[in-house]
């Protein structure tokens, strides 16, 4: 056996940001507010009062941004359009200065001869559309396609892949039912109706866009590893509820053209999905070339007992500053819980299970064999020291990844087809409702200077590319 794991020729390696994360520049050039904007303004939502308005001054430093990611020789960049900079009312005129910066982007990109991969909604709605309903509104479905329209017709000649959405089910479930995110409501019902209207935009952008450009067309999902919390039938019925409730709401309709029946009944206390149109499945079931795939950590499900429901703690994420001990709800349904996982975890609490990760992109390449995967995002959050010498020395950051891209490596050699794999993030960035305290860049910021200094991931990153694989002695692969 050689002794790197050496990845398939034309493998694509890159990084990825999202707009609202790195921009900062809030008011440039005609940009409206976004539902993060108002969000972040609300007492109490983001961790410090943090919020979005400078971040990384990415929008000020583009240029000097891509000369750092060509310097470091990475062959793609996965970042996000801001809607409310392009359409900054949601509807209405396009705003040319707001699409220019995505111009220079991509050609800044192109002329450093990296790999734009464009993502048209990571989670900044305009917010006067919010004010209209937002996701739960079948409007915002047709504001969405003009906005993807907008963006395909300026850009779609030159960029080669576009991703209608990244995460859907943090926009739906985070946004409309545990209200974590932006716009932070809690109505599980609204959920499900706003999910359904995130999938016809997709859809219907997807066939809009076929027309526009010769662009790789994809989505992005967060398919959660769902790992039974015992044998026992009650939690193996558990883990497939929420299967259907955060994976396949997504996936069936996207790749199969059909909700899973079980999930319209099982939610029926919560919605009648009188929210679907006749059409609508076979608009949502538009080809995609590609399914973008972002992994964190798996999830131990267990069923909703009397025992769990008095230890809720109504929160769903894993917060290792939180006190008390309890499992926490999932997001959209109170049939099941996730249980917390024992050590290792990363500096956001998230167990460390790179096994989890091979499971799941096997699991996706077994029950959906047709559709191509990429990795868009995977990485982790761990406290950074800055030296005296302006170094950074985050080996665990470089041991998660080794055991990571390992864990892809074994689910190609074991059949999946795997295109890519994007580490999030390039930068250090605006974490949503953890504010900056979380750091999950390959290269540092500092949030007083705007300094960019590369972490050793982001060395150790910059030669996996080289090599076009990973020693496999380094590999830390946990099976
Ligand atoms: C994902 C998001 C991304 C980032 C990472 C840590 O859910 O898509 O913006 O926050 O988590």
């Amino acid at each position: 056996m050689s002794d790197r794991l050496q990845f398939p020729p034309g493998f694509v390696w890159g990084t990825a940001t999202a707009a609202y994360q790195i921009e900062g520049s809030v008011h440039a050039d005609g940009r409206l507010p976004s539902i993060w904007d108002v969000f972040c303004q609300q007492p109490g939502r983001i961790a410090n009062g943090d919020t979005g308005a400078v971040a990384c001054d990415h929008y000020q430093r583009m240029p000097a941004d891509l000369d750092l990611m060509a310097s470091l020789g990475l062959p793609a960049y996965r970042f996000s359009v801001s809607w409310p900079r392009v359409i900054p009312g949601g509807a209405g005129p396009v705003n040319q200065a707001g699409l220019d910066f995505y111009a220079r982007l991509v050609d800044g990109l192109l002329a450093r001869g990296i790999r734009p991969q464009l993502t048209l909604y990571h989670w900044d709605l305009p917010q006067s559309l919010q004010n209209l309903g937002g996701w739960t509104s079948r409007e915002t479905v047709d504001r969405f396609v003009e906005f993807a329209v907008a963006v395909g017709t300026a850009l779609g000649d030159r960029v080669p892949g576009i991703t209608t959405f990244n995460e859907p089910f943090c926009s739906a479930f985070l946004g409309y039912a545990s209200g974590i995110h932006a716009p932070g409501e809690t109505d599980r019902g609204a959920a499900l109706t706003a999910a359904h209207h995130l999938n016809l935009a997709h859809g219907r952008a997807i066939r809009a866009l076929r027309g526009l450009t010769g662009a790789e067309l994809s989505t992005t999902l967060n398919v959660a590893q769902v790992i039974p919390a015992s044998s026992s039938e009650a939690d193996q019925a558990a883990a497939e509820h929420v299967d259907r409730i955060a994976n396949r709401i997504f996936l069936d309709p996207v790749l199969r053209g059909c909700y899973p029946p079980e999930l319209l009944t099982e939610t029926k206390h919560l919605t009648d999905w009188a929210f679907i149109n006749d059409g609508d499945l076979a608009e949502i079931h538009a080809p995609i070339d590609a399914l973008g795939v972002n992994y964190y950590n798996p999830s131990l499900i267990a069923a909703a007992t009397d025992e769990l429901r008095r230890q809720v703690t109504g929160r769903w994420q894993n917060d290792p500053e939180r006190s008390e001990p309890g499992p926490s709800e999932w997001p959209g349904t109170d049939l099941a819980f996730s249980l917390p996982m024992p050590p290792p975890h990363t500096g956001m609490g998230w167990p460390i299970r790179p096994e989890s990760f091979t499971d799941l992109l096997l699991r996706l390449s077994r029950d959906y064999p047709e559709i191509p995967l990429y990795v868009t995002e995977n990485g982790a959050s761990f406290p950074d020291t800055v030296e005296a010498d302006g170094s950074v020395h985050d080996t665990a950051r470089i041991d998660y990844l080794q055991g990571h891209l390992a864990a892809v490596h074994a689910a190609i050699a074991a059949g999946a087809d795997v295109r890519g794999y994007y580490l999030w993030s390039f930068l250090d960035n605006f974490e949503w409702a953890w504010g900056y305290d979380k750091r999950f860049g390959m290269v540092h910021v500092d949030y007083s200077d705007q300094q960019r200094r590369v972490k050793d991931s982001g060395r150790w990153y910059a030669e996996v590319i080289r090599h076009n694989g990973l020693a496999a002695a380094e590999a830390q692969l946990v099976r």
